[in-house]
């Protein structure tokens, strides 16, 4: 009994520790990457920040719709941004990605960007 309790607890830490690196969508063998980018935001003290990360519409005339989305965490001891996606994202040509921060933290995140040629759609 105590043994399924701590594993139930390991599972939970893991989910925890994991939660701050998002992804959206899922990238298919045919994709291609469109871009890697890193988003950096200094900590303010007392401060938590809202930041939005856009992929713009101008990558349609790269003629790519976007399929999978990942942001990892840089940061990597669970102080992260917590990432919600906020329009658009897989099956669009743009996106916009809204991640808090913690009270007096900044963000160091590196977002993927997977998309298909529209002559796969
Ligand atoms: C990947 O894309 C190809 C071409 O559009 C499609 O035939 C295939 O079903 C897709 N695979 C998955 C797992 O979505
Ligand atoms: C479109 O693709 C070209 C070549 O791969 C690249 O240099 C350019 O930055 C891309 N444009 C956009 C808006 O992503
Ligand atoms: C963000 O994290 C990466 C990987 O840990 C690191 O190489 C980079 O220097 C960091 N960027 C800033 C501005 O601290
Ligand atoms: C996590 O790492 C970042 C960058 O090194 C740092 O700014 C932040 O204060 C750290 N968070 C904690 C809880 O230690």
């Amino acid at each position: 009994m105590k043994i399924v309790v701590q594993i139930c607890v390991l599972f939970a830490l893991c989910a925890v520790a994991f939660s701050w690196s998002s992804t959206w969508g899922v990238r298919n063998a045919t994709d291609v990457l469109l871009f890697s980018k890193n988003v950096f935001q200094p900590a303010i003290a007392n401060k938590v920040q809202i930041v939005y990360f856009d992929i713009p519409e101008t990558l349609e005339s790269n003629n790519s719709v976007i399929t999978a989305i990942y942001l990892q965490d840089q940061f990597k001891n669970s102080s992260g941004p917590s990432n919600n996606l906020y329009y658009g994202g897989p099956g669009w040509t743009y996106a916009s990605i809204q991640m808090r921060t913690y009270t007096s933290i900044g963000l160091n995140v590196t977002f993927v960007v997977y998309g298909k040629q529209r002559s796969y759609l």
